[in-house]
């Protein structure tokens, strides 16, 4: 895939990601490898977003996409014209997905068994990058996407000292933007745990860690032998005894005094369901409930919720959606 056209950055994004046109004639939100936050950032994004892709969740398509740096001599802000000089050939390509909204935590539901898997990926590659703050999960077609992952497997900027990491649980796994949707943790995670690590299978991460160009590797590392280690890092803290699974479960809701001043401020605690759906698990939607392009539920109710709903978030307290529906607990599982 090449890039043809430089149309516009993206202003919320730290990196200074920017919509291009490409020779497939499709729209792709691409992040530089001369950026501030350096080439690892795009093979974390590849690593743990195809890997998000094999266990079900949504994730907008990956490309490498080449560009050449002179895409950028017409553009009259000079902060990206030497983003693209400093990123010639191999970037990152994500779909851009038109129209899509950043989820709101206080405007939509998710089901507790999608919100669950959520977190269990993010523990398991260390991505800090999903908090209430910045959540980085998009509304579209109905359904909750994933992105921005380029946080995520950071002891990848020090293989020296990884083996230190292997165990350790999610820092400021209390400030995940879905802990508050994923209900009881006692329940929700171990099911996420029991559901995802069995899948995340050696000969997989090997299939991940093939789609990662050799250039961003560094121009003297043995790409095979890095990708080995990226597959190692994983494959051990996803098969031995999960401490940082259990490290969420032993500690108490961080939605109670115990993590005071860490966690949300206290009027959006106020404002989000002090106990989410989780489990129930209700019959399928009816035909015809979602809009035209849904690929099907991944448990996130398909909009933007009227006021008057989001009013009642702070009485509901039970349970259950605004409107008095357990959330749908098939989804994470969105391939097909
Ligand atoms: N595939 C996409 N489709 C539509 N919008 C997108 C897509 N990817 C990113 N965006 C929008 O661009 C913003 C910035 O993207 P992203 O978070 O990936 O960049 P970033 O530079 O890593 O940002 P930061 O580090 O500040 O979180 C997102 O918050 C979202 O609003
Ligand atoms: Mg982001």
């Amino acid at each position: 895939m090449t890039a043809t056209r430089y149309a516009t950055p993206l202003r919320e994004g730290g990196s200074l990601p920017g919509l291009m046109e490409a020779d497939d004639l499709g729209t792709w939100v691409v992040k530089f490898h001369g950026a501030g936050q350096g080439v690892k950032a795009l093979l974390a994004e590849v690593v743990a977003g195809e890997l998000a892709r094999a266990l079900g969740f949504a994730v907008p398509e990956l490309v490498v996409i080449d560009v050449d740096p002179e895409l950028g001599r017409v553009e009259p802000d000079q902060e990206i014209q030497e983003l693209l000089r400093a990123s010639p050939g191999a970037n990152l390509g994500m779909d851009y997905l038109p129209g899509s909204i950043t989820y709101d935590p206080l405007a939509f539901t998710v089901d507790a068994g999608l919100a669950a898997r959520v977190l269990w990926l993010d523990a398991l590659v260390l991505n800090v990058d999903r908090s209430w703050r910045n959540p980085n999960l998009l509304l579209w077609g109905g359904r909750l996407w994933l992105i921005d992952h380029g946080a995520a497997l950071y002891p990848h900027h020090d293989w020296t000292r990884a083996k230190g990491t292997l165990d350790r649980a999610l820092p400021q796994w209390n400030q995940h933007v879905l802990l508050p949707a994923a209900g009881e943790l006692a329940v929700s995670l171990p099911a996420a745990d029991a559901a995802l690590a069995p899948a995340v299978t050696e000969e997989l991460l090997r299939d991940v860690l093939a789609l990662v160009p050799d250039a961003w590797f560094g121009i003297d590392a043995n790409a095979d032998a890095d990708a080995a280690r990226y597959v190692d890092w994983l494959h051990t803290r996803v098969s031995g005894s999960r401490p940082w699974v259990t490290a969420m479960l032993a500690t108490d809701r961080p939605t109670r005094s115990a993590d005071r001043g860490t966690g949300p401020p206290e009027w959006l605690r106020r404002r989000l369901p002090s106990r989410p759906a989780h489990a129930p698990t209700t019959s399928p939607p009816a035909p015809g409930r979602h809009r035209d392009g849904d690929h099907g539920s991944n448990g996130c109710e398909d909009g933007r919720r009227s006021a008057d709903d989001r009013a009642t978030d702070n009485t509901a307290g039970d349970g259950r959606t605004a409107d008095g529906r357990a959330g749908d607990d098939r989804a994470g599982d969105s391939r097909g």
